[in-house]
């Protein structure tokens, strides 16, 4: 067995399949500061609830909302869950369904299984939601339309005010998941925002593109209501009801986010998404000149159609891709990936 004392982690200098990164040093400190509070508790520990009330207002400014309600999750896998619980509890439907493209995140299946709700997911085109496929699930049932702000696998934005018409028009809830793409696309033309569209709840991983420490996601919504569907009492503690999943949580996660958007948002956050965004475009470049098929970047992420076989080969060579579903090789280019792991990367690819 590893003694953890001797035991070291991964660095990131060859790590293209994460979308967790190096956090931000000021993060780091601050998680370590806060390691033995927790949020969950806010009569005990009042400053790291307070810098919780932080945390999601300067969420808000990112995602563009005033005085947003919404709680640091555990990450956006949490988030997800919560948005999908809000919507179950505020329709008005003993048969609940859900409507996601087929590209969400599959933390939506997990919401599903749990919470006793259909999910149900309309194909995409050209890896978008495809808006007449939604229109066809949508029914009197149907309590949330889910769009997607940076998918997963490819990086691409849904249409998200079309998405959050067609929620409206059936009396549903929209959820936006930008656990990933958040802390890119306010540098972006796409429209993904609460000021974008009449979105009601939206996910924003400050654990993902934000540079906070793990473990720290976000869950916002429009209006305190929507999260007070979360309510549950809380008889012993001095704070009466609670309206997160877990219950002791993470305040070097808090922490680290407020630390992490200080530091960062927006000039930082904007140069680290115009550096990713020509790496991405430079990788793109390099493997279509290669002859590779390739799709994207939208955001930064690249997947490439590879003939090599390479997952194994790569990962000899200490490098860490993945694949899509449909087996192209995926590339996310977060703040650690830096031009020259890429050019020793596609260096390697040339060797085979
Ligand atoms: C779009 C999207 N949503 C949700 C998640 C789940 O986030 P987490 O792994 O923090 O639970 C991910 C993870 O990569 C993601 O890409």
């Amino acid at each position: 067995m590893q003694q953890a004392q001797q035991a070291t982690p991964q660095d990131f200098d060859r790590v293209l399949s994460s979308m967790c990164t190096e956090p931000h040093p000021a993060a780091r400190q601050a998680a370590e500061r806060f390691l033995a509070t927790n949020p969950g508790d806010p009569g005990t520990y009042e400053t790291v609830a307070e810098l919780e009330r932080d945390a999601v207002d300067m969420l808000g400014t990112v995602a563009g909302l005033d005085d947003p309600a919404g709680y640091v999750t555990s990450g956006g896998t949490e988030a997800n869950i919560q948005a999908v619980r809000i919507a179950r509890n505020w329709g008005d439907t003993d048969d609940p369904n859900v409507v996601a493209p087929e590209s969400a995140h599959f933390s939506f299946q997990k919401a599903a299984e749990l919470l006793g709700v259909e999910l149900r997911t309309a194909p995409t085109a050209g890896h978008r939601a495809n808006l007449d496929a939604v229109s066809e699930l949508v029914d009197a049932d149907t309590v949330c339309v889910v769009g997607v702000a940076g998918s997963t696998e490819y990086g691409y934005v849904d249409p998200i005010p079309a998405l959050a018409d067609i929620a409206e028009d059936a009396g549903a809830l929209c959820h936006v998941d930008a656990a990933w793409g958040g802390f890119y696309l306010p540098f972006t033309d796409h429209e993904w925002a609460f000021d974008d569209a009449a979105i009601d709840t939206l996910t924003i991983d400050p654990h993902k593109v934000g540079r906070a420490a793990v473990p720290a996601g976000g869950l916002l919504a429009r209006a305190p209501e929507l999260l007070d569907e979360l309510a549950i009492d809380t008889p012993y503690l001095e704070s009466t009801a609670q309206v997160t999943l877990t219950g002791t949580r993470s305040g070097a996660g808090v922490a680290s986010a407020v630390a992490a958007m200080d530091a960062l948002w927006p000039k930082e956050y904007q140069e680290t998404y115009e550096r990713a965004m020509d790496n991405a475009e430079w990788l793109a470049e390099s493997l279509a000149h290669r002859g590779h098929e390739v799709v994207g970047p939208e955001l930064p992420l690249v997947a490439a159609d590879l003939s090599v076989p390479m997952t194994d080969e790569l990962r000899d060579r200490g490098w860490r891709v993945s694949k899509t579903g449909s087996g192209e090789m995926r590339v996310v280019c977060m703040p650690h990936v830096t031009r020259s792991m890429l050019r020793s990367f596609v260096a390697d690819l040339d060797w085979y």
